[in-house]
C-alpha cells in the first residue's frame, strides 16, 4: 500500500484547480440508470470512489466510455448510456467497497420497478443505516423486503405511484435516493426537511437537464412531477466545496497564499466564515477563492450541522488547522457518532486534543512534530497530511488509499503550491 512521506515547514504559495466533487458525482452517475439515452458527464474527478461506481454501473449493463482525457489534466469526461438493463443486484462484494453504491437503489426502482442492492453497512465514522432511504421510497409506494443482507424494493405493476415523506432528520443520501425514483414516478411526489447541500442542486439540476420536473431546488421542500421519460444529457460537474475547503486549511496553518480556481465562495459560507473568524483572510477573486494567512490563527468554537451550516466533511480538517492556533478552540460533531478518529493521530504529532462524547477541544500548541500515522477515513486522513505540512520533520502517512477515494492527484497538487511531498509504495 502506499504512503505519504512530507517534510513540514513550507508556506504554501500559488494557484491549483478544485476537481469536480466527488459527493455530486457519486449521485450524478446512477442518474444515467434514468433514460436510455446517452448521458455525458463533464469534470468528473479521477478518484477511486468513481472508477468504483463506473464498475458498478457496467454491472446493470450501462456502457461507459471516457473521453480523451490527457494524462496531465484532471478530470475527465464519461459518456454512460442505459440502453437497456441487463441487472437491478448490486452485490455485497461492490457495495461493501463503496457505501455510496446505495445510490442505486432509487434509479433501478425508478427505472426498471425493482431493485435488489446489498445493504452497505457501515463504515469508520459511523453505523450509517438506511432506514431514512427505505421509508422515503416506502412512502412513494414502494415494497421493501430485507433478507440476507440485502434490500429489495419493487414498484407495483406500472411503476411508483408517488406520495409525500417528511424526513425526521436531514440526509443527503435519503433525498438523492428519494429524488432519483420520484422523477418517473406516475404522480407527484413531496419531499420536506429534504437536505439542502449544493450536491443535492447539483442532482436537481442535472435531472431537470434530462427532462425531469422539480419544483423548490435549494430549499428543503421539493415537489417532483413524475414524467413518462427522461432524456440524454450533458451536465459538468460541480467543484468539490470540501477539498476547496481542505486546501484552504493548509494553506491557512502553513501562513500561505493560494488561489483555488473553480472554488464558488457562495457554497463554502459556513468554512469561509470559520477561516474568517480564526484570522484567516479569504476572498472571493476572479474564477475562485483566494486563501492567505500570517501563520496566527485565533481558537474558534465550531458545531457542524446539515447545509448551510458547517459541513461534518470540514471538521477533521478544521481541527488539523486548530492545533496550532493560539488558544482553546470547541468542536462539535452532531452528524456522525465516530468521527474523532484524527485526534488520536494529531495528539501523536504534538497536538493536544481532548474529546469527550461528541465534543472536542484543542488545546492550541506552539509546534507540531512530524510523525508517522494512519489514515482512518477520507477526511481524518487529510487533517494529517494538513498537520504534516507544518510539523518539524517528516511525517508519514500510511493507508494512502482513504485519501485516494476523495483527493484527485493530491500529492501533485501540494507540490505544485510548494510542499514537500513524496508518494512512496510498498507501504
Ligand atoms: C453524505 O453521506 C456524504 N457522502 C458524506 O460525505 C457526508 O459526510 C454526509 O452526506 C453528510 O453531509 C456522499 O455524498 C457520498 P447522511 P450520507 O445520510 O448521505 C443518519 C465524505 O467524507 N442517517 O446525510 O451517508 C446518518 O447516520 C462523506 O465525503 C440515518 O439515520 O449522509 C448520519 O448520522 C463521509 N438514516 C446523518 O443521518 C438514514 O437512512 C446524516 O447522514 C440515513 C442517514
Amino acid at each position: 500500500m502506499d504512503k505519504i512521506i512530507i517534510r513540514g515547514g513550507q508556506r504554501l504559495s500559488g494557484t491549483v484547480p478544485v476537481s469536480g466533487a466527488k459527493n455530486a458525482a457519486l449521485t450524478l452517475l446512477p442518474c444515467a440508470l434514468l433514460t436510455d439515452e446517452p448521458v455525458t458527464l463533464r469534470n468528473l474527478p479521477r478518484l477511486a470512489d468513481i472508477d468504483g461506481f463506473q464498475h458498478l454501473l457496467n454491472q446493470f449493463g450501462i456502457s461507459t466510455s471516457i473521453a480523451g482525457a490527457r494524462p496531465e489534466d484532471f478530470g475527465r469526461v464519461m459518456t454512460l448510456q442505459a440502453t437497456r438493463l441487463t441487472s437491478t443486484v448490486a452485490p455485497y462484494d461492490l457495495v461493501r467497497k463503496m457505501r455510496a453504491s446505495i445510490l442505486v437503489l432509487g434509479p433501478l426502482l425508478a427505472r426498471a420497478g425493482e431493485a435488489t442492492v446489498s445493504l452497505p453497512g457501515g463504515c469508520a465514522i459511523g453505523n450509517r443505516p438506511i432506514d431514512l432511504h427505505l421509508k422515503a421510497l416506502e412512502a412513494m409506494g414502494a415494497r421493501i423486503e430485507l433478507a440476507a443482507g440485502y434490500v429489495r424494493a419493487i414498484a407495483p405493476d406500472g411503476g411508483l405511484p408517488g406520495g409525500t415523506y417528511s424526513f425526521p432528520l436531514v440526509s443527503v443520501g435519503a433525498t438523492e435516493n428519494a429524488v432519483m425514483a420520484a422523477v418517473l414516478a406516475r404522480g407527484t411526489s413531496v419531499l420536506h426537511n429534504a437536505a439542502r447541500e449544493p450536491e443535492i442542486v447539483d442532482l436537481c439540476n442535472m435531472l431537470a437537464a434530462m427532462g425531469a420536473q422539480i419544483e423548490g431546488i435549494g430549499t428543503s421542500d421539493l415537489t417532483i412531477h413524475g414524467a413518462e421519460r427522461l432524456h440524454g444529457a450533458t451536465y459538468m460537474v460541480m467543484p468539490d466545496r470540501i477539498e476547496a475547503g481542505s486546501y484552504a486549511c493548509a494553506a491557512a496553518i502553513t501562513g500561505g497564499d493560494v488561489t483555488l480556481t473553480g472554488a464558488r465562495i457562495e457554497e463554502m459560507e459556513a468554512t469561509v466564515q470559520a477561516l474568517r473568524d480564526a484570522g484567516v483572510v479569504v476572498e472571493a477573486v476572479k474564477g475562485g477563492l483566494r486563501v492567505a494567512s500570517d501563520g496566527d490563527l485565533r481558537p474558534v468554537t465550531l458545531t457542524t450541522a446539515p447545509y448551510p451550516g458547517l459541513a461534518t466533511d470540514m471538521q477533521a480538517q478544521l481541527m488539523a488547522m486548530l492545533t496550532l492556533a493560539k488558544g482553546s478552540s470547541v468542536l462539535t460533531e452532531t452528524i456522525f457518532e465516530n468521527r474523532y478518529m484524527h485526534v488520536p493521530e494529531l495528539n501523536r504529532m504534538g497536538a493536544r486534543i481532548e474529546t469527550k462524547g461528541r465534543t472536542a477541544i484543542v488545546h492550541g500548541v506552539e509546534r507540531l512534530t512530524g510523525a508517522e500515522v494512519m489514515a482512518t477515513d477520507l477526511r481524518a486522513s487529510m487533517s494529517l497530511v494538513i498537520a504534516g505540512l507544518v510539523a518539524e520533520g517528516e511525517t508519514q502517512v500510511h493507508r494512502l488509499y482513504h485519501l485516494d477515494r476523495g483527493y484527485e492527484r493530491l500529492e501533485e497538487k501540494f507540490a505544485r503550491l510548494g510542499a514537500d511531498v513524496e508518494r512512496v509504495g510498498n507501504d
